[in-house]
């Protein structure tokens, strides 16, 4: 048996927001990053038309880091005295995850941390507020997706908390919100999107559902991830809805080792999310071809890539893969990104082994050993081949 999960609605294009207008309930807690969707009116909007529902708001703003479990702990006094009945994350993945954590422990007072990491072990939620979703970047999906990713404060070691119970109940994807978005957000969280295309598409859970999702929204990144970058604001639509849609794929087909690694690596590191995905992608790839070539190969055809042969087109799509990183600005090692070779060895082994843990090795679609996790750590510090 399968299983299919998205949010109940999703609102998009031009005037979405306006579906906010026709949302019954009292009181909303709006979860913000840093200043940018205060500065660019969208902040105002949302109020104004939450306002024309009746609801009263609260913003719980400054969440411009990757939460933690001290963050979420520090903002649930705010939401126990409020008591909203709808909470929405507006942003990148950020305070979009934040909000879902909070959401859980605002419902589950008595629910640990350690409990509410086992995947898809929550309790019910829905008791108190129903969760929305509005992105300011396009990339993490987290409006749509079962997941909220959260740094554990005392050992600094990244989670993904995963359960369909953390399905958002609306998404609101409107293009109006992504229009100021900044070169390097556009490049990052766009080869997050990539990734969870790419990754979702190979999975070992992989359906005909998700499949059919991943590779639309990578054809969509193909043809307007780049144009985007370079301002083109019909393409950040378009890419805007892509990654919406790689989302709807990965949260039901889960991921693969570039998201393990990502999420071990990526505090120690202070490498961005999506910057780490761009980073590993095409080392697991070369990890992975063995056993996915023939899903590769397809994902190859069907953005007309050059090659007659299975290993030719999985070489094309490695390429593809690069070539975008270059494109944008992302790096394609570690060392590129700054990361000190003195820093690297001395995490490199803790990180492989967190990083068997992360549930996402799991579903990659090649079992891994801890040794060839550290193996392709290595490769993308020093832009080694993967040839193991
Ligand atoms: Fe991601």
């Amino acid at each position: 048996m399968n299983r299919f999960t998205i949010p109940r609605d999703i609102y998009f294009g031009e005037d979405a927001l306006e579906t906010l207008e026709s949302l019954d309930g009292k009181k909303a807690v709006l979860v913000i990053g840093g200043g940018s969707v205060k500065e660019n009116g969208n902040l105002d909007k949302i109020q104004s038309h939450l306002a024309k529902a009746n609801i009263e708001t609260k913003v719980i703003e400054g969440i411009t880091e990757e939460p933690s479990t001290q963050l979420i702990q520090d903002h649930l006094g705010t939401l126990n005295e409020f008591e909203p009945d709808w909470i929405i994350g507006i942003g990148g993945g950020s305070p979009m995850d934040a909000a879902k954590a909070m959401w859980i422990f605002y419902e589950r007072p008595n629910l640990s941390f350690e409990d509410a990491m086992q995947p898809f072990n929550l309790p019910g939620l829905r008791t108190k507020a129903k969760f929305i979703g509005i992105p300011t970047t396009s990339g993490t999906a987290s409006e749509i997706s079962n997941l909220s990713v959260i740094t554990d404060s005392e050992t600094g070691v990244k989670h993904p908390l995963a359960d369909f119970e953390l399905t958002p109940d609306l998404a609101v994807i409107d293009p109006v919100m992504v229009e100021s978005m900044p070169q390097k957000v556009i490049a990052y969280s766009g080869m997050d999107a990539v990734t969870h295309s790419i990754e979702a598409y190979v999975a070992k859970p992989r359906t005909t559902f998700t499949d059919s999702l991943a590779i639309e929204a990578l054809e969509t990144l193909d043809e307007h991830l780049l144009s985007s970058y370079k301002g083109n604001q019909e393409s950040r639509e378009k890419v805007h809805y892509a990654q919406a849609m790689a989302g709807m794929a990965f949260a039901n087909a889960v991921l693969g080792n570039v998201h393990s690694m990502a999420h071990k690596s990526g505090p120690t590191f202070e490498v961005p999310h999506g910057c780490a995905n761009g980073i590993y992608l095409t080392y697991v790839m070369q990890f992975n071809r063995s056993v996915v070539g023939d899903r590769f190969a397809k994902m190859a055809k069907r953005l007309e890539l050059k090659g007659d042969t299975q290993e030719q087109l999985v070489d094309s799509l490695i390429e593809w893969v690069r070539e975008l990183n270059h494109e944008m600005g992302v790096p394609n090692t570690l060392k590129e990104f700054g990361v000190s070779e003195d820093l690297f060895k001395k995490h490199v082994d803790q990180m492989a082994k967190n990083a068997m843990d992360d549930p996402c090795t799991g579903t990659n679609p090649r079992e891994t050993s801890e040794e060839e996790m550290k193996e392709l750590f290595e490769a993308a510090y020093y832009g080694k081949e993967v040839t193991f």
